[in-house]
């Protein structure tokens, strides 16, 4: 017999970042991490496992065309090292077949490992028939090796891990989507793919002279984006989350060997941002291992914000994305 379940399952965006692993294998992070789930830039997977079969899976993604085709081969080594863990959990011998599909173009710079890693878990864990509370499920998709994807397995604003104490311990809500309806004006500047996965980026995180002082001040700035956001406060939450984007780049550009990622276009987008906030519309940015920006603002400046954004010729596209409620199964399967 054969169980086919379809999990849609959001990117998120880091307001507190992870950068820097005790153990990059099983992603467990140095420091909390605190983010935001996004609405519409999702990974929708369709698993159907078919239990007792020996064959080889078989992984597919569907690309913007709407054409099945051959994943890349990182994304499939990952992707099938993953279920092969997630059928050992789960104690059952069979064969899935995965196939995968971003709401957002490919080749637009934009991350789909939490998201997809996310969709992934929730999937195949179903199709087994295998139950999970939504911890459980957190930490499944965090041993994908994508720990960002522990997150997206949650709606609204996050916390991973939930114990500070414990690096092992699953992402948690802070507060639900309905609580603060915050908008992120994901702006594209480059689409091709960074030249230093987020892997090596957590590797290298240490050699930085500079890492230690960013673990320090960490505990204040965690405090401060909680408390903004639970007090929906953007005029606290704004600085907090530029400071944590610059930090964490300063941390990759002096690693050793140093990491950069930002291009010409990135500058352009955050010297108008400033420009806006000069000019009385309160829009922050943060950006994740990456050259593109998140633009964090509310619904009331957000169309100035897209409009503005949008007319630099240094910018790509723009996704006009907010706070989502978190993943869905879905009746309507890929294939
Ligand atoms: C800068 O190890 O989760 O986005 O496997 O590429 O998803 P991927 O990355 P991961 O590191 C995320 C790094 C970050 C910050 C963050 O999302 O917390």
């Amino acid at each position: 017999m054969i169980s086919k379940v379809t999990a849609v399952a959001p990117a998120n965006i880091a307001f507190v970042k992870y950068w820097g692993a005790l153990d990059i294998e099983r992603a467990l992070p140095r420091n909390v991490t605190i983010s935001m789930t996004l609405d519409r830039c999702v990974s929708r997977t369709t698993a159907a496992f078919e239990e007792g079969a020996r064959d080889a899976d078989d992984i597919a993604v569907v690309d913007d065309a709407g054409v099945s085709r051959a994943p890349s081969a990182s994304f499939r080594d990952r992707a099938q090292r993953h279920i092969d863990r997630l059928r050992h959990r789960a104690r059952r011998q069979g064969r899935f077949r995965i196939v995968t599909r971003n709401s957002f173009p490919m080749g637009a710079g934009i991350a789909s490992s939490a998201s997809g890693f996310a969709a992934l878990t929730l999937a195949a864990w179903r199709a087994m028939g295998a139950d999970a509370g939504t911890s459980e499920l957190s930490i499944l998709a965090r041993e994908s090796g994508s720990g960002s994807a522990a997150r997206s397995v949650i709606g609204g604003y996050v916390e991973w891990p939930s114990d500070p104490l414990d690096p092992e311990s699953p992402a948690s809500e802070i507060a639900p989507a309905s609580h603060w309806k915050l908008c992120d004006v994901v702006t594209v500047v480059d689409a091709g793919e960074k030249d230093v996965a987020s892997v090596d980026g957590h590797r290298r995180a240490a050699t930085s002279p500079h890492y230690e002082t960013r673990l320090r001040l960490l505990e204040g700035r965690l405090a401060a984006v909680r408390g903004a956001i639970l007090a929906r406060d953007l005029g606290a939450l704004g600085p907090a989350l530029e400071e944590e984007a610059i930090e964490l780049h300063l941390v990759a550009m002096s690693s050793r060997p140093p990491v950069f990622y930002w291009k010409p276009g990135t500058l352009c987008v955050l010297e108008e941002i400033r420009g806006l906030r000069r000019n009385g519309v309160p829009a922050w940015f943060t950006m994740d291992a990456g050259a593109n920006v998140h633009v964090i603002c509310e619904p009331r400046s957000e169309r100035e914000v897209v409009e503005r954004i949008s007319a630099l010729p240094e910018v790509r596209s723009v996704i006009s994305d907010g706070v989502g409620e978190g993943p869905r199964f879905e009746a309507e399967h890929l294939f």
